[in-house]
């Protein structure tokens, strides 16, 4: 098990240590060139940093963090063994499904802000701006996921003409190539001659099998039309100043298609599909954040037993149980969804059901306690779909039924605001090297669009450290550890002393 992430202060680079590139490596030369040429970036970085006020210190401490941080990145690909993903590939890279991706991530996240803040400043503002509203490639995806074009594709490798890739998949041939084109631009999809396309390690994800890709049509065909009611659902006399579930953008959009809805669970209750849909998107979830860290980075060794809260169809308790064939494990989840998380694991994990460690207890939490006296209460994706007042609920329930040795364990998208929270600190998080934004500006891209995704379905937030020591304090909670996953963070609870 590795320690939570280490303070950071502002003004360092997060580098590995010398011992760290050194301890692990089959490529030592490579490794030793990197420790080198990242040191030297450090320097150089931190000599700058004496007079940053400068507008074009920024731009070269910018530079900097761009290259070491894409150096990072290169490193980690090499460190598989499989050297870094090409431009034109067309196959996924081993480390596109690792299950702990940490080091790339955190290197991600640097590149992605400094590039984006690098540009920002140096691009005319008006072109800027409209590249946030000129943006129509969730519609292109949208097009590309429906019409299964990324399935017809896998079968032509070489690539397909769009006549008949457009025959295949019903639409017209000149529309069809003006969406790939525009997607191409991008990287998802390539156009191998002319009007011939073939897919790329992108376009992949599209593919119908893909969870990812259920995650990403939910957002291109479901969210946008919420996202439409946003500045409504913000006037409106009933929904502005509400923040119950039933007062959701999504409330209101279904009511201007003449439809009444007041919880989003209730969409899943009676229609098998969407419930269906909705778990696939889960995993995708998962897999986009890079949840699965969380088996690697929390001390399961020295647990005996977990419950999982809204366990889904066990995307997080199968591999868990995997992994750690010592712990007994109850999932625990509304009874239809543990009636097809049952089928779930008979397919994915039949030995944890054979060996009796692995039981499934219905509940509704916010209603019943869970099963008492376990070591783990895991939260995973729970408690951000929840107003206060709900959470608290689901809290004070686990609670009640929390033995001296049990925890609780919140996982979700951390959120931290663009000007540090001086009464609250980092608590051993990490933040953004000057002159980033402390909390990585556009490195926390994804963060910032989940919580308005929460906001459009439930009405409700992803929530910062301070406010998740609120609502656990409100229970007779407190917080002892904080596992920092980069996308996400694993917040632990232990009853707190009186
Ligand atoms: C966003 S999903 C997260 C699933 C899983 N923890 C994961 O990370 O993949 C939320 C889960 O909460 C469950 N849920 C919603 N309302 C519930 C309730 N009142 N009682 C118990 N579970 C509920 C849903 O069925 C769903 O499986």
């Amino acid at each position: 098990m590795q320690p939570p992430s280490t303070l950071s202060t502002r003004r360092q680079i997060q580098l590995p240590s010398k011992r760290q590139l050194e301890c692990t490596h089959t490529h030592d030369k490579e490794k030793k060139e990197m420790y080198c040429m990242m040191t030297m970036t450090r320097f150089s970085h931190n000599q700058k940093m004496t007079d940053l006020n400068e507008p074009e210190a920024k731009l070269e401490a910018l530079l900097d963090i761009i290259n070491s941080s894409a150096r990072q990145a290169i490193a980690e690909y090499k460190n598989t063994g499989h050297g870094v993903p090409s431009a034109d590939a067309a196959t996924f890279h081993p480390l596109d499904s690792a299950t702990d991706t940490i080091a790339l991530k955190k290197a991600i996240r640097l590149l992605e802000g400094a590039y984006h803040q690098l540009s920002t400043i140096l691009a005319p503002p008006q072109h800027t701006l409209m590249n946030f509203v000129f943006n129509y490639n969730w519609a292109c995806i949208d097009v590309a996921l429906r019409a299964r074009i990324a399935d017809v594709l896998d079968k032509h490798p070489e690539g397909l003409n769009v006549d008949r890739l457009a025959e295949a998949v019903n639409l017209d041939k000149s529309k069809t190539a003006r969406v790939l084109r525009a997607l191409s631009l991008m990287g998802c999809f390539k156009e191998v001659a002319p009007d011939v396309f073939a897919n790329t390690r992108l376009s992949l994800i599209l593919k119908s099998t893909n969870n990812t890709g259920c995650l990403a049509g939910l957002h291109s065909q479901d969210v946008p039309k919420y996202a439409g009611v946003l500045y409504e659902s913000m006037t409106d006399e009933e929904f502005a100043h509400s923040h119950e579930p039933d007062k959701a953008p999504w409330v209101l959009a279904l009511r201007k298609e003449g439809m009444k809805g007041n919880n989003h669970w209730e969409l899943f209750k009676n229609n098998d599909e969407k419930r269906e849909a909705f778990q696939r998107a889960m995993l995708g979830l998962n897999e986009m954040v890079g949840a699965s860290a969380v088996l690697h980075h929390y001390p399961w060794d020295n647990i005996s037993s977990v419950v999982d809260i809204g366990s889904g169809i066990g995307t997080f308790s199968t591999p868990l149980a995997k992994m750690f064939p010592h712990l007994k494990i109850t999932n625990q989840d509304l009874p239809q969804v543990l009636l097809q998380a049952q089928n779930v694991w008979k397919k994915t994990a039949p030995e944890a059901l054979l060996d009796g460690r692995v039981e499934f207890v219905p509940f509704n939490f916010l209603e019943d306690v869970p099963v008492a006296g376990k070591d783990v209460y895991y939260l995973r994706n729970i408690i951000h779909n929840w107003p206060d007042r709900d959470a608290t609920t689901i809290l004070r329930n686990i609670r009640k039924v929390m033995g001296l040795n049990s925890r609780v364990l919140i996982h979700d998208c951390v959120f931290f605001h663009t000007l540090q929270e001086p009464d609250i600190g980092t608590d051993g998080l990490s933040t953004a090297p000057e002159p980033m934004l402390p909390n990585f500006g556009a490195g926390a891209h994804r963060s910032y669009q989940m919580d308005m995704t929460m906001w459009l379905i439930h009405n409700t937030k992803e929530r910062t450290l301070g406010e998740l020591k609120i609502l656990g304090a409100s229970v007779g909670l407190v917080l002892t550890q904080v596992y920092d996953l980069v996308e996400t963070m694993v917040v632990e609870f232990r009853i707190a002393q009186s």
